[in-house]
């Protein structure tokens, strides 16, 4: 599979914060990442994503130097990763997944941010105030930041394990899975915080996700297959690359079934259908707008009535469903 980079449509381009050039990394003898190519720029969100063992986790690993590309360059805010390491450790703020691998449970938040920041050589005194300002941010009061981290909710944790990931005010935050086990309200909850911290202190981030909704806070996303990237590029692009434009057609019947699932699909133009919802099926074709005439011919010549057919604006969701892109030539 060769890797597509969508255009970028904005003309003001901040610095590449982090780039990897067809790097290829084995873990033991095994190669992991084959020929991985993409980049983040400075200020932005980014989305890593990809089904369970497609390589999110190795190449945020490679991005903290703790693996190494055996072909090909990775540089993380400028610094190779190959022999750059301690200048990435100080660039680079990592959250990972569960929270017992960054936090002690018996200390506070505040404790955990002191014992972590010391180890970037830090004075307590600002380790505490910089603490502090990021827990009131991340919606912390007094009393929460001196409760053990042990009684803290599984949402909380993890705002205390991002609060340490920043404390050494790095210039990039990477976050292994960060919405993983929340409820949704919380997952949303996080999400913001993390996009006010990107906001407020202009930190670059990488969130690494197998969930799509991670997708609409990103200014660029990365898709991982099977080790490889599939494509790199702004969501909004990539929706855009899916036939029809970004638009398809919605058709409803009062009850959907197999019979007609499978004569709408056969329509000729019909590119990929897939279900939205009780009743209705969404239709990829390349010009939306103009199809709605055959569309209903072809379903009346199938004596099928559907009871409405309208124009509506596809997701990031269709976007995995479908896998309609078009395969660059
Ligand atoms: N230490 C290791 N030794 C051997 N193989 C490994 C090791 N770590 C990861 N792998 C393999 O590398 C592949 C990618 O793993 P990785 O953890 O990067 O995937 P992932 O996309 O983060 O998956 P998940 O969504 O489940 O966290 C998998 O096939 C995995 O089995
Ligand atoms: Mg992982």
């Amino acid at each position: 599979m060769s890797s597509e980079i969508i255009s970028e449509s904005s003309t003001v381009k901040p610095p590449k914060i982090i780039e990897f050039d067809n790097a290829w990394v084995k873990i033991g003898r095994t190669v992991i990442l084959r020929d991985i190519s993409f980049y983040m720029r400075k200020g932005e969100i980014l989305g890593v994503i990809g089904a369970s063992g497609s390589g999110k986790t190795t190449a945020l690993r490679v991005m903290t130097a703790q693996l190494k590309p055996f072909k090909g360059t990775a540089h993380i805010a400028g610094f190779d990763v190959s022999n750059e390491g301690t200048a990435i450790h100080y660039a680079t703020g990592y959250v990972p997944q569960h929270e017992n691998q960054s936090l002690y449970f018996p200390f506070s938040a505040l404790e955990n941010a002191v014992f972590f920041g010391k180890m970037y050589d830090l004075p307590t005194s600002e380790i505490k105030h910089r603490a502090s300002t990021l827990l009131s941010l991340l919606g912390f009061d007094d009393e929460l930041m001196n409760k053990p981290v042990r009684v803290l909710s599984g949402g909380e944790r993890k705002r205390v394990s991002i609060c340490v990931g920043l404390v050494h005010q790095p210039p990039i935050l990477l976050l292994d899975e960060p919405s993983t086990g929340l409820d949704a309200h919380l997952r949303h909850e996080l999400l913001n915080y993390l996009r006010e911290l990107n906001v407020r202190f202009g930190t670059s981030m990488v969130l690494v996700s197998h969930d799509l909704e991670v997708v609409e806070y990103c200014t660029r996303a990365v898709i991982f297959e099977k080790g490889r990237v599939s494509l790199m590029g702004h969501p909004h692009e990539l929706i855009r690359s899916l036939t029809g434009g970004g638009e398809a057609l919605q058709v409803t019947f009062d009850r959907l079934t197999r019979d007609i699932i499978r004569k709408v699909g056969e329509v000729p133009f019909v590119k990929r259908t897939i279900r939205s919802g009780r009743g209705s099926l969404k239709l990829f074709v390349d010009n939306p707008r103009q199809s709605i005439p055959g569309l209903l011919r072809a379903l009346q010549q199938q004596n099928l009535t559907p009871l409405e057919v309208s124009i509506v604006d596809a997701n990031f969701y269709d976007f995995f469903r479908t896998k309609s892109w078009k395969e660059p030539q």
